[in-house]
């Protein structure tokens, strides 16, 4: 299957041509048929898969059929980079098109978003937050609009963003085309997306959703406060060479940023208490290559997209199987492959033990060979020990931030030190490991009709009302 397959119109066949996509991947290629019949879709496909020209692609063909003056399309993500990120895919697949597109998020001035919403921009892409601030406004109307997306479906549709969603729902036209996508779709968030939508489609949503084929995932155990040691010793041995690190904690964040700087990594750090200028500036600059490590609680861990990542580091262990998903998820993208660690304390392993049972399978432990396991933490490299969840997430709804444009610079060596590290109970031989591929060599040039959503199946649902 090409684009021209698809039959996309020959302005966008163009941008995609430009931007090196040559066949569309397993979910584009299912899903825009059907988006294009103006079809409600519910659909699940890998991390990395390019969910987001699959609904943006269909969305923007019908949009240049008409014409055009009035928000016709509002896309609603979970934080302020993943609006900011969809608003720079538009921008790159419109390029020959006159559709227009704007990003409204919380932490930047509300005047260029009231600009773009009076001037009547094609598409939004929008924090539920912030919209709502504007459509308690005259100005905002979205009286017509004709196609709604959910991206990260099932996390706008958890208990966090639910009210805004249904909010944001009774100030849209009930007549229009719902499209919801994620890379999970826990069941009863899945029945409940099937109550927006009305007779959707769905692709892949009965399927147990699992990482991305490309990543290669090993567990750490480590003592809590050996964790900082453990991660400089893979950086100082170049078992890793750039990495986006999750922890439990904004706070955590912080402190082990500051470990890794006063360590000599370059280094910063993502999460909802840094202004929005700081999380655009750590975003971008990790983009680009300028930081070999970006620090973030779960505010990173959705749809994100970091061109050559090789490397998502747990630092903490998260909460539930979708988060690891995702957060994982942030490497091994479009054909791409990378590894996933996480370091699991003995406080640690039942979750990570619940973790596993979802996911259907053991993770192989890999022990670091000459790592003092025993030895007494440096008192600046540990971390206070992880306090006790409340069930909280520590990432925040809110945030925004620009893409570097490029792809990454060479933030450090990828290849794998001799030795290895040592696997146990698991697939990851010593020096197993890929040594290239999981690099950070900068243009990874797209090549392949990435995506790894699978053959997929389509299946029709019985009416649903809205
Ligand atoms: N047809 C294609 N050919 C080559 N590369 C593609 C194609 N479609 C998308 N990509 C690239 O694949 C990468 C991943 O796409 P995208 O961010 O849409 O994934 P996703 O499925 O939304 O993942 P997530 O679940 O993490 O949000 C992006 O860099 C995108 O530019
Ligand atoms: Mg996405």
């Amino acid at each position: 299957m090409s684009f021209a397959g698809l039959k996309l119109h020959p302005d966008l066949q163009r941008g995609l041509k430009e931007l090196g996509f040559v066949r569309p991947t397993p979910i584009q290629t299912e899903a825009i048929p059907i988006a294009l019949a103006g079809e409600d879709i519910l659909a699940c496909a890998s991390t990395g898969s390019g969910k987001t020209a699959a609904f943006l692609l269909p969305i923007m063909h019908r949009l240049m059929e008409k014409p055009r003056g009035t928000t016709r399309a509002l896309v609603l993500t979970p934080t302020r980079e993943l609006a900011a990120q969809i608003v720079e895919d538009l921008n790159d697949l419109a390029v020959h098109t006159p559709i227009s597109g704007a990003a409204i998020y919380g932490g930047v001035g509300m005047g260029p978003q009231e600009h773009a919403l009076r001037s009547g921009v094609d598409v939004i892409v929008a924090t539920p937050g912030r919209l709502l601030d504007h459509l308690r406004a005259p100005y905002a109307k979205m009286t017509g609009l004709e196609h709604l997306v959910l991206d990260e479906a099932d996390r706008m549709l958890d208990m966090g963003f639910l009210p805004e969603i249904r909010r944001i729902l009774r100030q849209l036209p009930t007549k229009r085309q719902t499209l919801f996508f994620s890379a999970t779709l826990p069941a009863p968030i899945a029945t409940l997306a099937n109550e927006m939508l009305d007779s959707p489609v769905t692709i892949n949503v009965e399927r147990t959703s699992a990482p991305a084929a490309g990543i290669t995932q090993a567990i750490y155990p480590v003592a809590q406060e050996l964790k900082t040691s453990l991660f400089l010793t893979l950086l100082e041995r170049n078992e890793i060479g750039d990495a986006l690190v999750f922890t439990r904690t904004k706070h955590r964040a912080d402190r082990l940023a500051r470990a890794l700087v006063n360590a000599g990594v370059k280094a910063d750090r993502i999460h909802g208490d840094r202004s929005q200028q700081s999380r655009t500036a750590a975003l971008a600059g990790f983009k680009r290559g300028k930081f070999r490590v970006l620090v973030a609680t779960d505010i990173a861990a959705r749809g994100i997209d970091v061109e050559a990542l090789g490397h998502v580091v747990n630092f903490d262990v998260p909460m539930a199987a979708e988060d690891y998903i995702h957060r994982v998820g942030r490497t091994g993208r479009a054909e791409a492959t990378g590894d996933a660690f996480t370091f699991v304390s003995p406080q640690e392993e039942e979750s990570l033990g619940r973790i596993e049972k979802q996911l259907g399978k053991r993770l192989p432990r890999v022990v670091l060979p000459d790592f003092d396991y025993t030895a007494r933490p440096e008192p600046k490299r540990a971390l206070a020990p992880l306090r006790p969840s409340r069930g909280g997430r520590a990432g925040g709804s809110s945030g925004g931030g620009s893409r570097g444009s490029s792809g990454r610079g060479s933030g450090g060596g990828a290849g794998r030190g001799a030795g290895g590290s040592r696997a146990s109970g698991g697939s990851r031989g010593a020096g197993s490991g890929r040594d290239a591929g999981s690099g950070t060599s900068g243009s990874s040039g797209r090549s392949g009709s990435g995506g790894r959503s699978g053959g997929g199946s389509s299946t029709r649902q019985r009416p649903a009302g809205r």
